[in-house]
């Protein structure tokens, strides 16, 4: 992997992770596993100290034996090593108990350490908790950092940030009560993916591609994100949250961002956060006529038996909404946004569709001309393709579709590190460019269509699990005349 260049910088920065919520499931699948793997590449400070924290009882040969069943590692002194510097300590943050054990334990760290310690506090919470949370960690002055050195810790937050605007701007208030705006990280995970970045890099170092990339040459956008999971464990955060509020409001807003902005004058954090952020403000709200008419919501068969969900819920597992952005480069470009759990396809794509001009010579050998696309893939596999029209080997003038892919997995050799490993490298740097800057723009979009489907519009239709949503998703589509292209890569998947 190619390493951070300032890599050297962090190296001698004695550094501790607070991670509330240690045992839930995101430490368990996606933390702990990230930061054993920098461990193991020898990307974290020398000095690094993890202090897990959650309700439960555990002692540090527990709850190690905990992390190890989730980390599963191959090379034996590595993990002895890593668990040298894992610690537990039970905590209710929402409660404000035994917080006081935590600040203790590291002014203690930082005697021993004989210098100030980087401190990173990461909320892997329930967000119904966040307020209580910004409030006991202030209390207890865990937000300070190292005063010597006036050194500041730093805050790691998960999505999602609210469950509307409402709620997101009052919980921000607390939050800069006790941060200050270069503390926080408010973490999209989609945004540390290699491919997501690779989205600039394709639009903007490629310069063919920027005269096209408008409403004049662009038909539609298609940005898919559909899983074969259902909602595993987490019946009772997910119930309450809901297929639009979990990943639309975040993740897929964040992939119509990076394909829709205007390009920043630079990388830096603020002109890229100015720019996506400038792109999700342009995105038309809708009225309720609108939203029953441009939305679409359905539920898998079986989701009521879940485990801790309501047996009368009427939570989407699968959401559609097809937003239009209202500036002078998209104007009347459909941007369908969908996705699903325990679907077919465990796909995440971003198609961008053509218009379909067939040039006029061409007429009499198609019985409707073959629109070009780019397929934007993150999930399988990492991969770019653009579908092309070839004239098939022969006597006859017979046209058909061929693809060209770029596949990372062939492409490149070196390991590509997880969006977790890139993400918490860089809260360790301090650099907040993939971090999420706005607080509530996105939710000004979600609100009203949660309100609308809260009193019944568009109806909530079940899906069979294993299928591709509500066939309804398909007549949507089909009223504008248009149709699902196959999420899929073909050749990066083989
Ligand atoms: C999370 C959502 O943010 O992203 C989950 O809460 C979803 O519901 C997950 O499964 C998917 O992330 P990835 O990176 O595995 O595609």
């Amino acid at each position: 992997m190619a390493l951070p260049k300032n890599i050297e910088k962090i190296k001698n920065l004695p550094t501790v992770f607070i991670i509330f919520g240690a045992t839930g499931d995101l430490s368990r699948k996606k933390l702990f596993p990230s930061l054993f793997e920098l461990f193991t590449t020898n990307l974290l400070p020398e000095k690094i100290k993890i202090l897990a924290s959650s309700r439960s009882q555990y002692s540090n040969e527990e709850f190690a034996q905990i992390v190890k069943e989730t980390v599963n590692p191959k090379d034996v002194t590595a993990w002895e090593k890593f668990i040298s510097n894992l610690e537990f300590i039970s905590s209710d943050v929402s409660e404000n108990k035994n917080l006081d054990l935590i600040s203790n334990r590291l002014l203690q760290i930082e005697k021993e350490a004989k210098t100030c310690v980087q401190r990173i506090i990461y909320l892997a919470i329930s967000p119904s908790i966040y307020q209580k949370a910004f409030e006991n960690i202030g209390k207890n002055k865990l937000n300070l950092g190292c005063r010597t050195h006036n050194n500041k810790a730093r805050i790691v937050i998960e999505k999602p940030f609210g469950h509307n605007f409402a709620s997101a701007q009052e919980l921000n208030s607390v939050l800069i009560k006790y941060f200050e705006k270069e503390q926080i990280f408010r973490i999209d995970h989609f945004l540390g993916k290699e491919t997501v970045q690779n989205i600039l890099a394709f639009r903007f170092g490629n310069e063919i591609f920027e005269p096209i990339w408008n409403n004049q040459y662009i038909d539609n956008i298609q940005i898919t994100f559909t899983e074969n999971i259902g909602v595993e464990k987490r019946g009772s955060f997910y119930d309450e949250t809901g297929g639009l509020r979990d990943v639309v409001q975040n993740h897929l807003f964040q992939l119509l961002a990076l394909v829709a902005m205007e390009a920043p004058k630079s990388l830096t954090h603020e002109h890229f956060r100015d720019k996506r952020l400038e792109i999700i403000k342009s995105i038309k709200t809708m009225n309720p006529k609108e939203v029953a008419k441009c939305t679409l919501r359905g539920q898998y068969e079986g989701y009521q038996s879940e485990e801790n969900v309501n047996p009368n819920s009427n939570t989407e597992t699968f959401a559609l909404v097809k937003l239009f952005i209202e500036n002078k480069r998209w104007h009347g470009v459909p941007f369908y946004i969908r996705t699903g759990k325990k679907i077919m396809g465990n796909v995440t794509s971003i198609i961008i569709s053509f218009k379909e001009k067939g040039h006029e010579i061409y007429e009499n050998f198609w019985a409707k001309p073959l629109p070009n696309h780019i397929t934007i893939q993150i999930k399988p596999t990492e991969g770019i393709g653009l579908r092309l029209v070839a004239k098939k080997p022969g006597f006859e003038t017979v046209l058909e579709p061929v693809d060209m892919e770029f596949c990372y997995r062939t492409s490149f050799e070196n390991h590509q590190p997880d969006a977790y490993e890139r993400l918490l490298m860089d809260v360790i740097f301090g650099d907040q460019t993939l971090f999420i800057g706005e607080v509530g723009e996105s939710w000004k979009i979600i609100d009203p269509i949660v309100k609308t489907w809260q009193s019944g519009n568009p109806p909530l239709f079940t899906y069979k699990t294993g299928s591709w949503g509500p066939k309804e998703a398909d007549k949507f589509i089909e009223q504008d005349g248009r149709k699902w292209l196959a999420p899929y890569l073909t050749i990066c998947n083989i």
